[in-house]
């Protein structure tokens, strides 16, 4: 086939595949504007080429008309999580969504792949709208942690060298670092709640040190120099205990001071 005619068929699915990932990091973009911890890591996202949709088509002997509804990964969004606990928070997100309708999942997680593969699959209905109007279609969305990711890198490009011949002792090898990266999950999501605690007290302790230099440059302007750099010194020397309590009393009676000078100023 030609591929002007190819263009026409897959370009729908670029600007879903395109569609998908801005929409997908947007939630990355709004947990970091709101301060919350985002289930989402990072998003991919491919449009398969044309020699591997032939390619498939022909090992799942497809007819040619058939290609669009039987091949329901021609678009495929990747997404990567930090802990499986997240994988599941992102299926609900994506549950909940009025734009994606769920054709069905694969859950390879609870499930794996003999290979050793691990990974959530989803296959959703997704619309574009194009220059001929509305379409309707297939994308196929894979949400893995990175431990998971990291596994099928290195398998699929073993899997690329090997060309469907991988000698026993790799595929065994593959079995064994499958069960370490799992154990490897497990691990990560028993630490996760101190990974979250210690991300959060440094968002706050962050915040804090913010509003206090806030504060400061805003005395300059009001109360009397030697003073503010009296509180500044102190500052500093609070700052260098790393004391969390120590800063958060600071902040309180900085922010005092700061109020009685705005009281004077009306
Ligand atoms: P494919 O013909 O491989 O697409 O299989 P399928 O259409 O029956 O769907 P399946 O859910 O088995 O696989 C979909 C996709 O998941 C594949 O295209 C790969 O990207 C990925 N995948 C599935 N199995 C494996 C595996 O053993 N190793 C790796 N690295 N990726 C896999
Ligand atoms: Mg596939």
């Amino acid at each position: 086939m030609e591929i002007r005619l190819w263009r026409e068929i897959l370009n729908p699915y670029i600007l879903a595949v395109d569609e998908l990932i801005v929409k997908f990091g947007h939630i990355i973009k709004e947990c970091r504007d709101a301060g919350i911890y985002s289930p989402i890591e990072q998003v991919t996202g491919r449009v398969k080429k044309i020699s591997s949709i032939l390619e498939k088509a022909q090992k799942k002997k497809i007819n040619f008309e058939d290609i669009e509804t039987e091949l329901e990964d021609i678009a495929g969004i990747r997404i990567i999580c930090q802990f499986v606990e997240d994988i599941d928070q992102v299926v609900e997100i994506i549950r909940n969504r009025q734009d994606m309708e769920i054709k069905r999942v694969k859950d390879y997680i609870t499930h794996q792949k003999d290979s050793g593969y691990r990974s959530y699959h989803m296959i959703i209905y997704y619309n574009v709208e194009t220059m001929t109007g509305k379409k309707r279609l297939q994308v196929e969305i894979q949400i893995r942690t990175l431990a998971m990711n990291f596994w099928s890198t290195i398998e699929h490009s073993l899997q690329y060298k090997y060309k469907g011949n991988m000698p026993p002792h790799v595929t065994e090898r593959l079995l064994n670092a499958s069960e370490a990266v799992q154990v490897l999950d497990q691990e990560m999501s028993a630490i996760r709640d101190d990974i979250m605690d210690a991300k959060n007290m440094l968002e706050i302790r962050a915040a804090i040190v913010a509003d206090i230099l806030n504060n400061i440059q805003n005395l300059y302007k009001t109360a009397n120099k030697r003073e503010v750099e009296k509180i500044q010194d102190e500052f500093y020397r609070v700052y260098e205990t790393g004391n969390m309590e120590t800063l958060e009393k600071f902040h309180r009676e900085l922010d005092l001071i700061s109020e009685s000078y705005r009281a004077q100023e009306l």
